[in-house]
């Protein structure tokens, strides 16, 4: 089967070509961030706006790049939510379209789901692949979470954010030390050059004994020693870096402790890190070593595939449609789910 997936959740606009024989045939990105920029945050209605410029020359771009044409499509994968409205609507609509003027069916994708199996899409057929079950950390700009995975279509909510999630608390502690939006990879990149010592900042709920995670009061953390330093006139290029460093080493160090105790609360042996902040170089390097000494493996998508795109939606229906008798069956809806807890999502 090949299957056309689209993504428009949120400030992205992702399409590919999955192809269940030959694997990913293409996939194609067009980021909104510069966009957005100028006011420090995504704004909906512009997102919505720009989707719908995107959407038809990106379908064209992959179809061109795998020297496919309409017709071969067999299925159209679409993100139905969670996200902002307005732009999940415009990837529904479109894939709506297709299906009634291809006559094929269309299956709304959770969005969580695609980022959560992204790690079994390895374009590089040699790169190791985990199997089920295995505990996923979900963390992005909109979430975190921890799941436990038995199977496609099987996910248990171990734990999850009581309030910001990682990539929110990086992008607004960047705006707090005067970097762009969005400030997870230029808040990890000055935390490069700090010293994380100089400054002790919490661990928020590292000793909670359960799996939840809040990371608005860490963010208040830093705005407060960014206060003082202000006021005693000692704030430089120097001690942010330092602050950067001491706010990255705090939020990591409370996302190993939380997936090392899921890895033990439910027994299993396989973590898989997606999401945006899945791309960030020392979570990387602490989970693996983390994992090493806990005899567990820990597996994390390509970098171009930790953010959102469309592989990850078309190989997620790839997935259903293999573990799930009649999923391909036409079903056409104009309907989104901008709010769709992923524990909701069954066989
Ligand atoms: O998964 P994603 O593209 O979008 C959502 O669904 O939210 O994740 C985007 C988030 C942003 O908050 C961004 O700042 C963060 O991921 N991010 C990072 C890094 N790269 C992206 N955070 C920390 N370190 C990074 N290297
Ligand atoms: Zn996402």
């Amino acid at each position: 089967m090949i299957i056309l997936g689209i993504e428009s959740s949120c400030d992205e606009t992702g399409v590919a070509l999955y192809d269940t024989d030959r694997g990913l045939l293409s996939h194609q990105l067009h980021s909104q961030i510069a966009m957005h920029a100028a006011y420090g945050g995504v704004v909906p209605e512009l997102a919505s706006r720009d989707h719908v410029q995107r959407l038809t020359p990106l379908i064209e771009a992959v179809l061109r790049e795998s020297v496919c044409s309409l017709s071969m499509v067999d299925a159209i994968a679409v993100t139905e939510g969670p996200g902002l409205g307005g732009a999940l609507l415009v990837g529904r609509s479109v894939a709506a379209g297709l299906g009634i003027a291809l006559n094929k069916p269309v299956v709304g994708i959770h969005h969580l789901e695609g980022h959560l199996l992204s790690p079994l899409l390895s374009p590089l057929l040699s790169a190791p692949r985990p199997d089920f079950p295995f505990v996923a950390l979900l963390v992005s700009g909109g979430h975190t979470q921890l799941m436990a995975v038995r199977a496609v279509g099987q996910y248990e909510l171990l734990g999850e954010t009581v309030d910001d999630a990682a990539g929110e608390a990086f992008d607004k502690t960047a705006t707090l030390l005067g970097l762009g939006y969005p400030g997870g990879p230029a808040l990890s990149k000055l935390a490069e050059s700090g010293d994380a010592n100089k400054f002790s900042l919490p661990k928020p709920m590292i000793n909670s004994g359960d799996l939840d995670f809040s990371f608005s009061g860490l963010k208040t953390a830093v705005m407060n020693e960014a206060t003082k330093l202000a006021a005693a006139g000692s704030e430089d290029a120097r001690t942010r870096a330092d602050l950067a460093a001491a706010f990255e080493v705090s939020v990591v160090a409370v996302l190993v402790n939380k997936c090392m105790r899921a890895l033990t609360a439910t027994g299993m042996s396989r973590l898989v890190v997606s999401g945006g902040v899945g791309a960030n170089a020392r979570l990387r390097r602490e989970l693996a070593t983390a994992v090493g000494k806990n005899r567990a493996e820990v597996f994390f998508p390509p970098l171009d595939l930790c953010t959102d795109n469309g592989a990850m939606i078309a190989f997620a229906a790839a997935l259903r449609f293999g573990a799930i008798p009649g999923v391909a069956e036409k079903q056409l809806s104009f309907g989104v789910r901008p709010r769709w807890p992923l524990a909701h999502v069954s066989v």
